[in-house]
């Protein structure tokens, strides 16, 4: 294991003392225990002559403090890199989140250089910038198809495969234990494609370990942090149409499965993956209703809105992103097991779209998907995100404890998959 005794020239505490930093930030409440170099209000020069000010959004006047008004919690998927090398968008990440998830550094690629050495330089950066900043932080993710490293193929066999995965979940899920909002235990393991009767992904999980690795994942994750909310995460489960109503069905009997086996699972990830136009409509309702009365959280994790269907016009593209932001998100945060949403990153600069062969423009524009555009002025998304969250009537009141035990409702709906 690295030791990580390098320090950074801001000062930052060494890697060796993170446990304890951490825990003494936690136990605290200092927000400025750690320094890290991310000022107060500076607003960047923005050519567009409308362009709102800073100071129209943050402070009191950011998702987070809305949010909080309304006991939801809200946040993006960040990169460590940056929050280390670039100020503005570390201070819109500590302005606007009260939830952050780590876009890849907790994936086995990046904490598994070796079989034997983990390296949680990266990951306990973000631990620590959101422990400094009084934000919750989400594990993404401890068992997927992808992002596996390259010795993972030669060394996992059928013979030792449980055993990496309750190892690294042990390690991984047990370094932070106490300290995660929750963890994405398993990610993507149903697609229909696949033609499964049970919905589950052709994986090299499920090569190895057979349709058990997801039980074996999630009790792993409980005895590793009993204090995490688990969760099963997937994505092209929004919409109405047949192939995402499939999906989402065999979503639903995945977790009646698991629920039935008395498998510690809390919540269910809803990617949130959209196109701009997207009309995700009744059937996703349904799904978070039945979740709820089965007693489980839904969480919106990797928010963004494509824009590649849109000809180049910037207005027209910010205008219909940010009517499937308010469309989607009023929807959904209607219902009241529904109180956390994160976006897959803050900032247009970032996007992991632009990279995306099958997902970017054809005429090869960056996209413009998230709150915040490439220098960091605030998108019509941003104004949508936050009217939706104003929008919520139900669940957590302001100032109420977002984590409360859930209490199922009345007026079940009858299920759409029996
Ligand atoms: C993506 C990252 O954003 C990219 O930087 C990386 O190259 C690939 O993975 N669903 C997930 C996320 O659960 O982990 C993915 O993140 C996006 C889709």
């Amino acid at each position: 294991m690295h030791d990580g005794t390098s320090s950074r020239s801001r000062g930052r505490n060494t890697r060796r003392e993170f446990l304890k930093s951490a825990a003494a930030v936690a136990a605290t409440g200092l927000s400025a225990a750690l320094p890290l170099g991310c000022g107060g209000p500076k607003a960047k020069p923005n050519s567009r002559a409308t362009a709102p000010t800073l100071s129209q959004v943050n402070g009191p006047r950011s998702l987070r403090a809305h949010a909080a008004a309304h006991g939801m919690l809200v946040g993006c998927a960040v990169n460590p890199d940056r929050l280390d090398g670039d100020a503005d968008y570390a201070r819109t990440v500590a302005d606007q989140c009260s939830i952050l998830v780590p876009e890849n550094a907790m994936k086995w690629a990046a904490l598994r250089l070796t079989a034997q050495q983990f390296d949680f330089r990266k990951a306990d950066d973000v631990v620590v910038f959101a422990l400094s900043h009084d934000q919750k932080v989400r594990g993404h993710n401890l068992c997927w198809h992808n992002a596996l490293p390259g010795w993972f193929a030669s060394t996992v066999t059928r013979g030792n495969a449980a055993q990496f995965l309750t190892q690294h979940i042990q390690t991984v899920a047990g370094r932070y234990a106490g300290k995660m909002h929750s963890w994405d235990v398993v990610n993507e393991a149903v697609d229909v494609k696949s033609g499964r009767p049970d919905g589950l992904r052709d994986s090299p999980w499920l090569e190895l370990i057979g349709p058990g690795y997801l039980e074996l994942a999630f009790r792993a994750a409980r005895q590793a942090d009993p204090s995490a909310l688990l969760t099963y995460n997937d994505y092209g489960i929004e919409l109405d149409t047949q192939e995402q109503i499939d999906k989402r069905g065999q979503v639903m009997m995945l977790v009646r499965r698991l629920k039935a086996r008395g498998v510690p699972i809390d919540a269910v990830g809803v990617q949130s993956h959209l196109t701009a136009g997207d009309a995700p409509g009744a059937g996703l309702v349904h799904f978070v209703r039945e979740l709820r009365e089965m007693g489980l959280q839904v969480f919106i994790t990797e928010m963004d809105v494509n824009d590649r269907k849109l000809p180049d016009s910037v207005p027209e593209r910010d205008t219909a992103v940010a009517k499937t932001y308010r469309d989607y998100l009023t929807m959904m945060l209607a219902e009241p097991n529904v109180n956390t949403v994160l976006t897959w990153g803050i900032t247009d600069r970032y996007t992991w779209l632009n990279g995306l062969a099958h997902a970017s423009r054809p005429d090869g524009k960056p996209e413009r998907p998230l709150p915040f555009d490439y220098d960091y002025s605030p998108t019509p998304a941003f104004f949508a995100e936050r009217d939706a969250i104003d929008s919520r009537r139900t669940g957590a009141q302001p100032g109420g404890d977002p984590y409360a035990p859930f209490k199922p409702g009345q007026g079940s709906p009858r299920s759409q998959y029996e």
